[in-house]
């Protein structure tokens, strides 16, 4: 497990003078957001989660933020104020680097759970969804999640999300977990893979935005 969190944690190298001979590498810990479109406490989509904990490069952290607690979504509430529980929720994937969606699939869709709370992220003002690097894993039936996907993909698009092209899809999920761990090693070698392929487009993403501002 990595430490807990905190934006006191990234840290930037300077050049040290003791230590001429030393690259200076920024080391930039990069912090992914996951969240579960299943609540219940053995889902093995927030396994899924779990083994990306357990599988995170070196210089990557996953939290797990779960969405028990969001409310379904209410213009009249929001009228009013986010909820406390939204605020949460939207406060985290805004300081994330990059989200790890891990969605079920019902009825050949996403769970109502998951397509509420991007309903709560989508909102103005400054929806934390934007231009966020994402990755998706399902862990389903028979269909590995892929009908979830695609729809999701679709939700994702709209607000802007960048969801890169790798995914975890796990079929007969419940074959491969065991005790809340994902067991089979070409299925945790799937998550550790696609976390590398994450990494590497929030990188590309940070570089593009400082070209882009030394441009402006
Ligand atoms: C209401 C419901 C509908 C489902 N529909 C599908 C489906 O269309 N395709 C599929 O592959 N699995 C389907 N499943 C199986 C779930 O994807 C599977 O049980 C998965 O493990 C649920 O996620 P969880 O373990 O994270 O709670 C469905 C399950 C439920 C409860």
């Amino acid at each position: 497990m990595h430490p807990s969190p905190s934006k006191a944690e990234v840290v930037v190298s300077r050049p040290n003078p003791a230590a001429p001979s030393e690259p200076s590498v920024p080391q930039a810990r990069l912090r992914l957001l996951g969240i579960s479109g299943s609540l219940r406490e053995e889902s093995l989509n927030t396994a899924l989660l779990r083994a990306a904990q357990d599988l995170a490069p070196e210089d990557v952290e996953v939290v797990i933020h779960p969405l028990h607690g969001v409310p379904l979504y209410d213009g009249d509430v929001e009228d009013r104020g986010f909820p406390d529980a939204v605020v949460a929720l939207r406060d985290a994937m805004a300081s994330a680097d990059g989200l790890l969606v891990a969605a079920p699939e019902y009825n050949h869709s996403i769970s109502g759970v998951l397509k509420n709370a991007i309903d709560w992220a989508s909102r103005r003002p400054d929806p934390p969804l934007d231009h966020k690097p994402t990755a998706l894993l399902s862990a389903a039936g028979g269909s590995g999640g892929q009908n979830a996907q695609r729809h999701l993909r679709d939700v994702l698009a709209h607000n802007q999300v960048q969801v890169i092209d790798d995914v975890v899809q796990l079929r007969r999920a419940w074959d491969h977990v065991d005790e809340g761990r994902l067991q089979t090693p070409e299925h945790r070698q799937a998550v550790a893979d696609l976390l590398i392929a994450l990494r590497e487009h929030v990188l590309w993403a940070r570089d593009a935005a400082v070209d882009a501002s030394s441009v402006a």
